[in-house]
């Protein structure tokens, strides 16, 4: 087993770019000379991402040398593993006006001052290869594709600073950085901490291989994603609330720490779940779940390619280590949640319900099988939709 201290963050070090006051008053101090640029929510999250270490060992938006690696071959200019371009794409008319060399002033949408860009190169990009490459499809409907093809056409690239880390106003107590997080796993003297990703409310098939995983492990690290999702995925602070729930009720609650994780889905699939390995491993996992068809939409992506997707690198340069589950349900042979792994059972002896089946019961007030999901949980959601 690896022990904690060894978890390197990806690259070596923890990126922190949040200004340090000097610089900040600084930054201030030219708040009304720097030419403006007003970020969409997901580039915000980015940004503070960057900021927090969360994206290590990235210091900013991607130069063009770093993405088309990137894109082109899973790994920065370097050769640190990366599967995600990171960009700040802006219109054409928006790129003339800002000139390589300037600091940029960066808003959020309500026109606030809140980061700045060292910006150092401006890039056309091809989105169909993009689309392609790392989404593996050109298809508009995909949520994914659909966000890239929206943006502009130029991407801005350099070091990021960001003002000041201020509190999540919806889920303060969980907003748990990765300095923060590192330290707690140190306090709780955990060596193997496994990572897990969700945008979803927590079923039994999530609990049943977070458990399995954590008779091996000392510690969960439960770390739903919060920042932008699509529009018929179940909102943040609904499940958050579903995951207290989970916490309170079915988990020994020292084995698990609840954060929450600040990115945008990407809904890239195999692509999103090297790079959310690689967000864990920054807050200091040693393991990440990787499940049936992770991060995947629709069925653009095969059940397990965000599986084999992990035998494409070198598991040490990638540094945590996947732990893969297959496609889990509940099993009315052995009455208890399983894999085919794990039952003998047939197809008709098993329970597993659709996302779009589940959320048109809870619409229509009914309860989904506790075989499918804990009363309570569904209890809160129903409470959630009909209100
Ligand atoms: S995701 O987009 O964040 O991956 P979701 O919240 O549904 O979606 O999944 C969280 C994790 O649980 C992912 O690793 C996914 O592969 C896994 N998972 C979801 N449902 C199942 C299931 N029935 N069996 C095995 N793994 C699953």
């Amino acid at each position: 087993m690896i022990h904690i201290n060894s978890v390197l963050p990806h690259g070596g070090q923890l990126i922190d770019r949040i200004a340090p006051s000097n610089k900040r008053e600084e930054f201030l101090s030219q708040k009304d000379n720097l030419p403006r640029l007003r970020l969409e929510e997901r580039t915000i999250s980015d940004l503070i991402m960057i900021a927090i270490g969360g994206f290590s060992p990235l210091k900013g938006f991607m130069e063009q040398a770093d993405y088309h690696s990137v894109v082109q071959n899973m790994h920065l200019s370097n050769g640190v593993p990366w599967s995600i371009p990171i960009t700040l794409p802006v219109q054409e008319e928006v790129a003339n006006s800002l000139k390589e060399g300037e600091l940029i002033r960066l808003d959020n949408l309500a026109g606030e001052f809140i980061g700045v860009l060292e910006l150092t190169q401006k890039y056309k990009y091809q989105k169909n290869e993009e689309a392609i490459k790392v989404y593996k499809t050109e298809d508009e409907k995909h949520p994914g594709v659909q966000v890239l093809y929206k943006q502009g056409k130029i991407n801005l690239a350099g070091s990021i600073w960001l003002l000041e880390r201020s509190e999540n106003k919806l889920f303060p107590k969980y907003q748990i950085d990765p300095r923060e997080s590192r330290k707690l796993f140190q306090e709780k003297k955990w060596s193997t901490i496994v990572g897990f990703q969700t945008r979803n409310p927590i079923h039994r098939a999530h609990e049943y291989i977070q458990k399995c995983a954590l008779e091996v492990v000392d510690g969960l690290f439960l770390h739903p994603l919060v920042g932008a999702t699509k529009s018929d995925d179940i909102p943040a602070d609904v499940r958050m609330k579903c995951y207290e729930i989970m916490i309170n009720n079915y988990f020994p609650q020292k084995r698990v720490i609840l954060a929450i994780n600040p990115s945008a889905m990407r809904y890239a699939g195999p692509r999103e779940a090297i790079f959310h390995a690689i967000i864990r491993k920054n807050y200091g996992c040693t393991h990440f779940i990787v499940g049936r068809d992770h991060a995947g939409v629709g069925d653009y992506y095969g059940t397990y390619d965000a599986q084999d997707i992990f035998n494409e690198f070198d598991l040490n340069a990638l540094g945590i280590i996947p732990m893969k589950f297959e496609h889990a349900f509940y099993c009315k042979r052995t009455q208890q949640m399983a894999t085919s792994k794990t039952s003998p059972s047939g197809e008709n002896e098993r329970i597993h319900l659709s996302g779009t089946k589940v959320r048109e019961m809870l619409r229509s007030g009914e309860m989904p099988p506790a075989q499918f999901s804990r009363p309570e949980v569904a209890a809160e959601l129903i409470k959630a939709m009909n209100n």
